[in-house]
């Protein structure tokens, strides 16, 4: 086992008081806030246990009669059926057949990105790429791509507030804008099919029946909410393992079939989708906490794959750790649809840094947007380019 402590790994204080709380208080809250579940074993049973503990949590979504809940956010039976006809369209072999466009997109995004010795991490490179990938799948022509990115943009700067608040003005009209664009491609779709995943979950038809409008435009929203700022999460966490172990990045020039275990270790260390949550079905006893119908948890993916009870040397990142049953991707009913499609966009996206860079740090490595919830907006870097 290869094994290093990188300079600058000292837990952020999230990881440290995430750490305290798995030591002394597993399952804890404010006063009337979420309960937070710190442990791994404990994390892993509310994820696999979707009979006690429900995936809808947002009151205001599900109160609202004209909205699709996205299959997220939605229990059995109404999500076997979603995830079955989504999952015929979303099939290994059409997230395999993405890897060209994903190469060629790093190669563009590169051309720029290391043009020169410095430069901006998440607005050149790490995240244009994952929106491009979902645009093309979509079917978002290349002249429409600069306000679907501004769509995207506006829905996630707000989606705390989507989901459990009031959502702003700017990501209502941009969900209006969206909606009304792809319900226009999708009228299109149904009368001239495409070569692309949107046109393929239009035609899928099983015993399930099939996808009506309103559910093909709330997975539109959903890839984009799921699938973006996680991937560009993971090339800004794969940046600061590269930032932390220098020694690391000229092995893997010279030893690609690492990569994916290091991509694997990088999900564990930076866990781009820190925390999700889960709604008590009924009354229940967790690790002996008694938690009321209702209430809400959080379980902390993040703090679960650095528990120390399951990951010798949890705090430390070690590049081909094996075993590695990280939770980064989720488990059980919801476990992330497009993992397939992260790692593959991962691989080819540090695959892509190692052929044009020969090395890479952070301008800032105490910014503290890289421990932020969601993805930094900007991440600035130093680039050392290759011959
Ligand atoms: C590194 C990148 C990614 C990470 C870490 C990640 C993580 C996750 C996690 C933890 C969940 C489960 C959440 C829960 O149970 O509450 C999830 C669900 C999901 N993810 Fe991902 N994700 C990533 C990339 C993607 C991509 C690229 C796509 C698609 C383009 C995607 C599509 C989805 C979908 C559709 C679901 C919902 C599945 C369901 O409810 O049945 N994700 N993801």
């Amino acid at each position: 086992m290869t094994e290093a402590s990188p300079p600058t790994a000292a837990p952020a204080d999230q990881y440290t008081e995430w750490a305290r709380l798995r030591a002394d208080q597993p399952i804890s809250r404010d006063p009337e806030g979420p309960w937070r579940v710190a442990r791994y074993d404990d994390v892993r049973h509310v994820l696999k246990t979707h009979v006690d503990f429900s995936s809808v949590v947002s009151e205001r979504m599900s109160e609202d009669p004209d909205s699709v809940p996205t299959m997220l956010f939605t229990d059995p039976p109404g999500h076997d059926r979603m995830r079955a006809l989504v999952s015929r369209a979303f099939t290994p072999r059409q997230v395999a057949a993405q890897s060209e466009q994903i190469a060629a997109r790093c190669r563009s995004l590169m051309a720029d990105f290391a043009s020169d010795e410095q430069a901006d991490l998440v607005t050149s490179f790490a995240a244009p790429l994952p929106v491009g990938v979902i645009a093309t799948m979509l079917g978002v022509e290349d002249g429409d791509f600069v306000q679907f990115k501004r769509w995207s943009d506006a829905i996630f700067s707000n989606i705390g507030d989507i989901l459990l608040a009031t959502p702003s003005e700017a990501s209502v009209e941009a969900g209006e804008e969206m909606s009304a664009y792809f319900l226009e491609r999708i009228a299109e779709l149904r009368r001239a099919p495409r070569q692309h995943l949107l046109s393929d979950l239009i035609q899928v038809e099983t015993d399930q029946g099939r996808l009506s409008d309103g559910e093909l435009l709330m997975f539109c929203f959903l890839l984009l909410i799921a699938g973006n700022e996680t991937t560009t999460s993971l090339i800004v966490g794969c940046t600061r393992v590269f930032h932390d172990m220098p020694e690391l990045f000229d092995r893997l020039k010279r030893s690609r079939r690492e990569v994916p275990d290091f991509i694997e270790e990088t999900l564990r260390f930076h866990s781009p989708f820190k925390v999700t949550l889960r709604r008590a079905a009924r009354d229940l006893e967790l690790a002996g906490q008694e938690i009321a119908k209702g209430d809400l948890l959080l379980p902390m993916i993040a703090s679960a794959n650095r528990d120390e009870r399951v990951f010798v040397g949890a705090d430390r990142f070690i590049a081909d750790r094996s075993p590695n049953a990280h939770l980064a991707f989720g488990l059980g009913i919801h476990s992330c649809l497009g993992a397939t499609l992260a790692r593959l966009e991962g691989r080819i996206a540090v695959e892509s840094m190692l052929d044009h860079l020969n090395g890479i740090e952070l301008v800032d490595p105490t910014d503290p947007a890289l421990d932020a919830f969601g993805a930094p907006n900007s991440i600035a870097v130093r680039l050392e380019r290759a011959a």
